[in-house]
């Protein structure tokens, strides 16, 4: 998805999720795009990437943040203008009231939420830097 001169950044509060994900990487031709982040509670440590990302994946995680406000912060820092965010949670983890919820947070940080439908299990929005 990001071509030969792209770049991935992984994040991960987990130490061993991020070791797992650079074993799996390895074993493609994808493990020199890979830059990893081992995050703390408090932060998403990625401030070094400030206006820098065209492209988020957000899937499962929010609901685990305890700051979320903050977590959405940094990642609104670090897109590019109009970039990016493919936010998803699993139906079976939130509720609609909760990720609802999120969305109203991430409306509170300046992302602008698209109108596009995301047919897919679990609850989708796409949010926007504008
Ligand atoms: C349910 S897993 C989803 C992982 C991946 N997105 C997927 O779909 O397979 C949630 C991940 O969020 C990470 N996580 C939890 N709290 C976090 C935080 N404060 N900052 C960053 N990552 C966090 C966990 O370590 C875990 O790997």
């Amino acid at each position: 998805m990001v071509g030969v001169g792209g770049r991935v950044i992984a994040v991960d509060l987990q130490e061993g999720m991020i070791r797992g994900l650079k074993k799996r990487a390895k074993k493609t031709k994808y493990c020199n795009n890979l830059e990893t982040v081992v995050c703390d509670e408090d932060s998403l440590c990625i401030k070094n990437y400030h206006n820098k990302i065209d492209f988020i994946l957000l899937y499962a995680v929010l609901h685990e943040i305890k700051n979320k406000k903050k977590a959405l912060s940094e990642l609104f820092d670090v897109l590019k203008k109009n970039g990016k965010i493919l936010f998803g949670e699993p139906n079976f983890v939130i509720n609609q009231k909760a990720f609802d919820k999120s969305i109203d947070l991430a409306k509170k940080v300046d992302f602008c939420v698209a109108n596009d439908q995301i047919k897919y299990k679990g609850f989708w929005k796409i949010l926007e830097k504008k």
